[in-house]
């Protein structure tokens, strides 16, 4: 017998207590809005009702980087299908400036919610797997108003995070603190569908993920993990390394939950004073709670990063995250004098 997310998300409210009637209203509605983007994501170049996914929307956003029309489409989606629930206080999003509050005709919850709303917008156009990312957190102070400060706690506080890959499958992946689960989205039945329980990333791997592009930008530390992996057989790993790159951090990490690996979005010397590629609120905090809750590691290179206590919404940070005993070594490299 199938058991669907609502029936996932309800036992394991009656059975733990983790999940509150209100957050289970909002990972409901995310589920439902990543069904809508999977939807336009798959009618492709034949446009759905959502309009035209493919191409440039011709604009830029708050980081400077170009938007697809897709990733516009899924943060209106994302925006539209949250605001009307009762169950949020207020959204962030990699596509808008600034924290987006529930208007004033709408009840406000006590929950925040952050999204990448299309991850990987690079690989629209190549058919190649994108995403969407999101995490979930609580309003410290119910009695207040809601403002960007509340946004502002380290990736500890979160409540729930998880992604949804729009691949060959389309597959939600999700944590509310007690393991990772994976459901497959069924298209006949309109519904996701629990297909992995106590998703569990290897210790070890022989497989690592890093845009080997700039590599001559990078940090020492760096440069020896990945020199040393390339020696294979004959270098001090003893083993021979497979290298794989999607360029979608959900297609990644995804593949990282299924078989192990490491992956790898170091800071480097293009921009130095970024403290790398990778946005910490939306990106690299829901990704290392996923990681954590399935036994792998995350970190910045130095200290972990559910610890980072944030200072900006749209922070950037360095991130190594996977199979546990490859990024205690890359992060030892780092901390070792
Ligand atoms: P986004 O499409 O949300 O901007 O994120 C893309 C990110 C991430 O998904 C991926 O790992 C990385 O950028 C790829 O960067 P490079 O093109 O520099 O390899
Ligand atoms: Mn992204
Ligand atoms: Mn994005």
């Amino acid at each position: 017998m199938s058991i669907s997310l609502t029936r996932y998300l309800v036992e394991q409210q009656r059975a733990k207590g983790l999940i509150p009637s209100e957050l289970r209203l909002l990972l409901e509605v995310v589920a439902r809005a990543c069904k809508s983007i999977s939807h336009a994501v798959n009618k492709g170049a034949l446009g759905s009702e959502l309009g035209d996914v493919m191409g440039s929307a011709g604009s830029e956003n708050v980081q400077g980087e170009v938007q697809k029309k897709l990733d516009i489409i899924a943060n209106d989606v994302l925006i539209e299908a949250n605001e009307w629930g009762g169950h949020l206080a207020a959204m962030a999003s990699e596509e808008m400036d600034s924290i987006h509050v529930v208007p004033n005709r709408y009840p406000q919850g006590e929950y925040l919610l952050m999204f990448d709303p299309l991850d990987g917008s690079s690989n629209i156009e190549v058919n190649v797997s994108i995403g969407t990312i999101f995490s979930v957190l609580k309003k410290v102070d119910p009695s207040k108003g809601v403002s960007e400060e509340d946004f502002l706690q380290p990736g500890t506080q979160q409540v729930a995070a998880g992604y949804c890959v729009y691949g060959p499958q389309t597959t939600l992946v999700l944590t509310v603190g007690d393991g990772v689960a994976m459901f497959t989205l069924d298209r006949e039945q309109g519904s996701f569908v629990l297909t992995q329980e106590n998703v569990k990333v290897p210790a070890d791997t022989k497989e690592f993920a890093i845009n080997m592009s700039n590599m001559r930008h990078w940090d020492e530390p760096v440069k020896r993990y990945i020199d040393e992996c390339l020696q294979g057989e004959e270098g001090p790993r003893g083993k021979n390394f497979n290298m794989r790159w999607i360029a979608s951090m959900v297609a990644d990490v995804h593949r990282i939950l299924t078989r192990g690996g490491v992956f790898m979005y170091p800071w480097d010397k293009r921009e130095p004073s970024k403290a790398g590629k990778l946005r910490l609120m939306y990106e690299a905090n829901p990704m290392s709670w996923l990681i954590e809750q399935a036994g792998g590691a995350a970190t910045d290179g130095r200290q972990r990063i559910l610890n980072i206590q944030p200072t900006q919404l749209h922070q950037r940070v360095s991130v190594v995250l996977g199979s546990k005993n490859e990024v205690d070594r890359v992060t030892s490299y780092h901390t070792q004098k």
